[in-house]
């Protein structure tokens, strides 16, 4: 006789993809929510190659993160912004920052920022609270 099988749960294929190399590795050393010193080794490892934290620092893919929680969006001058960073608006608050470093590409589409995203969440609280010191 046949029988409708309950369809196998898929295996969650996003959030495997999502978790990525990277962030497996800096998950293998947990740290409390909102640790900037554990936030600065985010920094380091997945946002310092294209960002400088400094002052003035050169812009190398993107512009310094120097002071961007409150800054306006798209306000380094000189820096050549996408249309949609443009677009988007408004000041970086640590609510944006929640909002756009999980996936880029998705909160601004048509961002030039090719990254993945920054999917967990104490490292994410750890990166903002870092960012946060860059004032
Ligand atoms: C591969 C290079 C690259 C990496 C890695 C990267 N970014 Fe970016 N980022 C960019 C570029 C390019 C832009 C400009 C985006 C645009 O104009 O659409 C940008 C823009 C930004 C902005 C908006 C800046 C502004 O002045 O409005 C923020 C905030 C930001 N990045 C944070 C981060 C953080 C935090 C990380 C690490 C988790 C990171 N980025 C990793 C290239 C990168």
């Amino acid at each position: 006789m046949v029988r409708l099988l309950t369809p196998a749960r898929r295996p969650r294929l996003a959030l495997i993809l999502a978790s990525g190399l990277v962030g497996s590795l800096l998950s293998a050393a947990p740290a409390l929510a909102g640790d900037a010193a554990h936030g600065k080794s985010v920094f380091a490892s997945q946002c310092s190659m294209c960002h400088s934290p400094a002052k003035g620092g050169a812009a190398i893919m993107g512009p310094s993160l120097f002071g961007i929680v409150g800054r306006p969006v798209a306000s380094v001058s000189g820096f050549a912004y996408s249309p949609s960073m443009k677009a988007y608006g408004g000041a970086w608050s640590e609510d944006r920052l929640r909002g756009y470093l999980p996936a880029p590409a998705k909160a601004v589409p048509g961002t030039k920022m090719m990254f993945a995203g920054v999917k967990n969440p104490a490292q994410l609280d750890d990166l903002i609270a870092y960012l946060a010191t860059l004032k």
